[in-house]
């Protein structure tokens, strides 16, 4: 009885355990993220957009090769981050648009094979305030919406600058 009772505590503190880490890695930003090359930047000056702001596009070396050969059919391996610095569009007296503060960070990380992203293409996609901080928000409604009509490209929508 009481074997039983250790194995099953034994049992939980994993599932915990593994519970916690699987959550970390999936709600943290990178450290390596300074290694990330930089793709694609988009200005929306639309305030009413869900995606206003200046975005930076920053691609880890997972995914370049992928990104850089891009066809129908190909997917990212898994372990491919797309970074997101979203920037603060202001408009400065001469009407000129100049980017402002850090308003926010989107990540994309694949990952196939888990429940956490079997309605979102196989993407993570998590929205962190400046610090990093995960926010809150339903990753199929406030993002896949947008990435959805870009399966050819496995759900990623910029493309290398020609
Ligand atoms: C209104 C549509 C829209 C919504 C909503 C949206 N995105 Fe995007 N996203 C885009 C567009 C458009 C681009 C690429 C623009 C370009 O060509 O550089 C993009 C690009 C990205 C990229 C770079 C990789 C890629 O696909 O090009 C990431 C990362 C990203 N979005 C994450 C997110 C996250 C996380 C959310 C939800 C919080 C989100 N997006 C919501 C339209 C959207």
């Amino acid at each position: 009885m009481t074997m039983n009772l250790k194995t099953v505590l034994v049992a939980l503190l994993c599932l915990c355990l593994a519970g916690i880490l699987l959550g970390l890695q999936k709600a943290e930003l990178p450290d390596d993220m300074d290694d990330f090359k930089h793709i694609n930047t988009l200005v929306v000056p639309d305030k009413e957009s869900p995606i206003h702001g200046i975005h930076h596009f920053y691609l880890n070396k997972k995914g370049m090769n992928t990104f850089h050969s891009m066809a129908e059919g190909k997917t990212y391996p898994d372990g491919t981050i797309f970074i997101g610095k979203v920037f603060k569009v202001v408009e400065t007296e001469q009407g000129r648009l100049k980017e402002g503060d850090m308003a926010a960070v989107t990540y994309m990380r694949k990952q196939i094979d888990s429940e956490e992203t079997k309605n979102t293409g196989g993407w993570h996609f998590v929205m962190f305030t400046p610090d990093g901080t995960p926010k809150d928000i339903d990753p199929q409604k406030a993002c896949f919406q947008c990435h959805k009509p870009f399966e050819k490209s496995d759900f990623v929508i910029s493309q290398p600058l020609k």
